[in-house]
């Protein structure tokens, strides 16, 4: 059911790419609460990541709950196929494409919960039309594309303004890009509660090493649970 508990979304673009059946196991039995598969296009964002059978394949692997962040554009012709390869939430860009409100209610359709994602140009006012077709918010504190940029600090006062918005929905919210123990406190104390991370997750670790993931998402949830106070 719905709450707003701290949940950490390892990542799976910096995990190792031969590997990725052993590296769902590790990051799940280390802690995480969430496997977080981003999906890119080569035109909307200018690099290249999972297609559906890539998704499917993760799938077996993943007992938690497989968020799919879709940076693909256009969005509407792919979302059964990703739906169909097992995802459990599939999140659509506002950017990605005119018709926003129609992208939801397809995501919808297929019996999974949709997510919008906010890049970092795009105000919060951009989904105040269709929050209720919404379970969660992402909002982008990077610009999508690569793993480990920089942190952009405008995303704290976007997730206060969206988390205002929400009132008391049931809408997840959701940060994505940059995500550590260094800038994880004021996300929460604005509202947020899912964290997105892939270089602070997975550096220092490997399948053989598993531990150093358990210590870099314990790392994140400690400074997480320090801002709620
Ligand atoms: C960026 C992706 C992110 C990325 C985060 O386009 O959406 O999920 O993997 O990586 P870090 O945590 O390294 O910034
Ligand atoms: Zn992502």
């Amino acid at each position: 059911m719905f709450d707003r508990s701290i949940k950490i979304a390892p990542s799976i673009l910096s995990a190792d790419f031969a590997n990725f059946g052993a590296e769902i196991r590790a990051i799940e039995a280390e802690g995480a609460d969430w496997v977080h598969v981003d999906v890119m296009d080569g035109h909307f964002v200018p690099n290249l990541t999972f297609g559906p059978p890539a998704v499917a394949a993760f799938r077996p692997h993943v007992k938690t709950f497989m968020d799919v962040h879709l940076m693909i554009a256009p969005v509407d012709p792919y979302i059964e196929a990703y739906a169909k390869a097992g995802a459990d939430m599939i999140t659509a860009h506002v950017e990605a494409g005119p018709h926003i409100h129609r992208t939801l209610q397809a995501i919808r359709a297929t019996g999974k919960m949709a997510g919008v994602s906010l890049n970092p140009g795009t105000p919060a006012e951009s989904i105040s039309d269709i929050l209720d077709l919404t379970d969660m918010v992402l909002v982008m504190s990077v610009n999508p594309g690569f793993g480990g940029q920089k942190f952009i600090p405008t995303a704290i006062e976007k997730v206060r303004k969206v988390r205002q918005m929400i009132g008391d929905r049931p809408i997840h919210i959701q940060v994505d890009g940059g995500v550590d123990p260094t800038t994880v406190g004021p996300l929460v104390a604005a509202g947020a509660d899912c964290f997105v991370a892939g270089s602070a997750v997975f550096k220092g670790g490997s399948v053989d090493k598993p531990e150093v993931y358990g210590q870099n998402i314990r790392a994140i949830r400690e400074a997480a649970l320090k801002a709620i106070g």
